[in-house]
């Protein structure tokens, strides 16, 4: 937010109360020894909103552990805190102001009739949205019954999704969310519903006009109506077979688009040329390792710079 004339004190003040901090994340899971789960988490905020979310070159340097906020709650198959949603930063940006972080949590759970899991985030509030806004939820399901196809419980999907997406008024989009699954099942992403269990508090399928391809994952929007924040709220759900109607887990992922204005052309994006580290490409590292890639970017006309890479990290 930039407020430099008094003149414009006032209302940057109003923005400051109507507006908060919620950007989005989302929450994986997958079964380890001795009847436990593995919760893994990455959220984003506002960095100015406070010390639990302030983050920097150092604070990821020194794997400060963030306070973050609230706590994640078991509210199907058991009805305890899980944890509180401490993080740890692994990306920000000062210019946007956002920060990215991620923790994993492990926890015991006691035996239930179904095996079915669900675990939800919740309180309020998002950022200032164009559409929807308020308060948060998110909610991820586990069905930790063995699999008789491949003998092991269930391991859900997972994304790279980064936090915020920029598009340019007046252009048109085709987003790839990146997802992918340990056990090799049929990934599918859906909108995030209302009914009958809130997956998505008050950004249930927010982008007015925008398509989702649910088998490929791929969302399609013709950023011509407003410029200004919106939410995308999605589940990432694993099949056995793409005919399948029931997934073996439902992932929540949350993430926000920003439409500005552009004076560039639409053909003129930025992209990733054929490189080491391209769009889609995988690359292994070991635990504990240093992965030192550069990753180059070439601008979409002579005019203009490429003035920043945002990068989401495991
Ligand atoms: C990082 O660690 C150094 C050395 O321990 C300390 O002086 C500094 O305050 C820490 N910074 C943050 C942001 O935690
Ligand atoms: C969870 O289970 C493990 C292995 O059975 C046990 O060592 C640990 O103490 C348990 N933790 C809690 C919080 O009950
Ligand atoms: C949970 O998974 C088991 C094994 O894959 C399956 O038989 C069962 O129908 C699933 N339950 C639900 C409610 O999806
Ligand atoms: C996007 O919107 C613009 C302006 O309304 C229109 O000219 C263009 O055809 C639209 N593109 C698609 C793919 O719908
Ligand atoms: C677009 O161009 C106009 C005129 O050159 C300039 O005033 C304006 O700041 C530019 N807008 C953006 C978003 O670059
Ligand atoms: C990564 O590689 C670059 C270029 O080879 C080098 O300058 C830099 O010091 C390396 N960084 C680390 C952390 O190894």
């Amino acid at each position: 937010m930039m407020c430099f004339l008094s003149t414009f004190l006032l209302t940057c003040i109003l923005y400051l109360v109507e507006s908060s901090h919620f950007r989005g994340g989302i929450i994986s899971w997958k079964p380890t020894e001795n009847n436990q789960i593995e919760l893994n988490y990455r959220v984003a905020f506002r960095t100015s909103y406070g010390s639990a979310h302030t983050c920097n070159a150092e604070t990821i340097e020194n794997g400060t552990l963030l306070s973050g906020e609230g706590t994640l709650q078991c509210i199907e198959g058991c009805s305890d805190t899980i944890t509180t949603m401490s993080y740890y930063c692994t990306d920000f940006s000062a210019n946007e102001d956002w920060t990215s972080g991620t923790n994993s949590v492990k926890y015991n759970l006691s035996s239930s009739s179904n095996n079915l899991y669900t675990f939800g985030f919740s309180s309020c509030c998002w950022i200032s949205l164009v559409e929807g806004g308020s308060s948060w939820m998110m909610r991820t399901t586990a069905n930790l019954t063995v699999r008789q196809d491949t003998g092991k419980i269930n391991t859900s999907p997972i994304s790279a999704m980064q936090p915020i997406v920029r598009f340019s008024y007046g252009c048109d989009y085709t987003l790839k969310i990146p997802v992918s699954d340990d056990d090799g099942d049929v990934v599918k992403c859906r909108w995030s519903t209302q009914t009958p269990n809130d997956e998505c508090g008050g950004v249930c399928k927010t982008l007015s006009g925008s398509y989702l391809d649910e088998s490929s994952c791929v969302l399609s929007y013709n950023a011509t109506r407003s410029t200004g924040w919106y939410a995308v709220a999605l589940q990432i759900e694993d099949f056995q077979k793409t005919t399948d109607a029931v997934p073996f887990s439902s992932v929540s992922l949350q993430f926000l688009i920003f439409v500005a204005n552009s004076n560039a052309s639409c053909a003129s994006r930025p992209v990733l040329p054929q490189n080491i580290i391209t769009d889609g490409s995988i690359h292994h590292s070991s635990v504990n390792t240093i992965f030192n890639e550069s990753i180059i970017a070439r601008s979409g006309a002579v005019t203009l710079r490429v003035t920043a890479i945002d990068t989401v990290s495991p």
